[in-house]
C-alpha cells in the first residue's frame, strides 16, 4: 500500500490509475481505524479497482471546546491496517496542506438547511466543516464511487445534497452501521469511555430499538421520543435529542410517512455518542 502526504504525488498516482482505465473508489475517515471503517474500505474495494482511504482530523468540523486536541491519532496502526484490508493507497495530509489560508480562511461549502438541524443545531459550524472537507476531497481524488456510514446518518444525506445540488460526478454508497455484539455502534469516541460508561452505553442503541418497535405499531412519535429521553436520562446519559424523521430528507414525519428513522445524540460522560436506526410505520 502506497502512503502519501501530499496533493502532486497523490494526484500523479491518480492519474497513473485513471490513465489505465481503472475506477476509483475513495473512504474519506479521521482515523483511528475499527471495523466500521473497513467495512467500508471492503466495499469501496468490491464496487471499484483501485481504493483511495484518506484519514485527516479535520480541524474545520470540530467547535470550540470540542475534542479536537484528544481525538485519537493512531496512523501507524491505521496504515496497517488498511494494509492488511487490501487498500490501495492512504492519503494523510497534514493540516497546512489542507487549509494553506488557515482554518479561518478557506472557501466554505455549505448544504443549507438541514445542516443546522439535528447535530448540526448542538454544533454549529459541524457540517459545514464537514461539507467542505469532503468537497476537496471529492475534487482531489475524483472518484468513481465514495463510500459513507450510515452511523453518520445526517452527514450521509448531507453529502448526497452536496453531490446532487452541485453536480458532482460520483457514486454516493450509504453502508450500514457496524456494531460491537452488545449493540453499541462502533466509533473512535467509545475510547473515552469508562469501563462503568462502556457498560452503560448499549442503552443508547435499545432504546432506539424500543422507541423504533413502538412508533412502528403506531405509537406516537413525539411520546416514544420523551420516553427514551427518559430512559436515557436514568441510565445516566445526558440526551442532546431523540428524533423521529423521515428517511428521504430528515423531516419530520408526516402521518402517511412509513419509511422513518429515529436518530439520536447523547452525552455520556466524556464521549457525545450518535445513532440511529431505520424503521418502517405500520409494521
Ligand atoms: P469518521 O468518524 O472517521 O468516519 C469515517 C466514515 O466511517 C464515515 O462515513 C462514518 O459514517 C463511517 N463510520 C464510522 N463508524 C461506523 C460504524 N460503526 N459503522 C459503519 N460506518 C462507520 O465521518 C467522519 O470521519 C468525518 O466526518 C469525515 C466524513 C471523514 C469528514 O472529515
Amino acid at each position: 500500500m502506497l502512503t502519501l502526504h501530499e496533493i502532486p504525488k497523490l494526484r500523479a498516482q491518480l492519474a497513473e490509475w485513471r490513465a489505465a482505465g481503472l475506477r476509483i473508489g475513495l473512504v474519506p475517515t479521521m482515523g483511528n481505524l475499527h471495523d466500521g471503517h473497513i467495512a467500508l474500505v471492503e466495499a469501496a474495494l468490491g464496487g471499484a479497482d483501485r481504493v483511495v482511504t484518506t484519514v485527516f482530523v479535520n480541524p474545520l468540523q470540530f467547535g470550540a471546546g470540542e475534542d479536537l486536541d484528544a481525538y485519537p491519532r493512531t496512523l501507524t496502526q491505521d496504515a496497517a491496517r488498511l494494509a492488511a484490508a487490501g487498500n490501495h493507497l492512504l492519503f494523510a495530509p497534514s493540516e497546512s496542506t489542507m487549509y494553506p489560508n488557515g482554518r479561518d480562511g478557506h472557501t466554505i461549502v455549505e448544504v443549507p438547511g438541514l445542516s443546522g438541524d439535528l447535530c448540526g443545531a448542538s454544533r454549529p459550524g459541524h457540517f459545514r466543516g464537514v461539507t467542505t472537507i469532503v468537497a476537496k476531497l471529492f475534487n482531489l481524488v475524483q472518484p468513481d464511487v465514495a463510500v459513507f456510514g450510515k452511523k453518520d446518518y445526517q452527514q450521509l444525506l448531507l453529502i448526497r445534497r452536496m453531490v446532487a445540488d452541485l453536480d458532482m460526478p460520483i457514486e454516493i454508497t450509504g453502508l450500514p452501521t457496524v456494531r460491537e455484539p452488545d449493540g453499541l455502534a462502533m466509533s473512535s469516541r467509545n475510547g473515552y469511555l469508562t469501563a462503568v460508561e462502556r457498560a452503560q452505553a448499549p442503552v443508547l442503541y435499545r432504546s432506539l430499538q424500543r422507541l423504533a418497535a413502538a412508533v412502528a405499531a403506531g405509537a406516537e412519535p413525539a411520546a416514544a421520543e420523551q420516553d427514551a429521553v427518559r430512559a436515557l436520562r436514568e441510565a445516566g446519559f445526558e440526551p442532546d435529542y431523540v428524533s423521529v424523521r423521515r428517511r428521504a430528507d430528515l423531516a419530520p414525519p408526516g402521518r402517511d410517512d412509513r419509511g422513518l428513522v429515529v436518530l439520536a445524540a447523547a452525552r455520556l460522560g466524556r464521549a457525545r455518542l450518535i445513532d440511529n436506526l431505520e424503521f418502517d410505520r405500520g409494521t
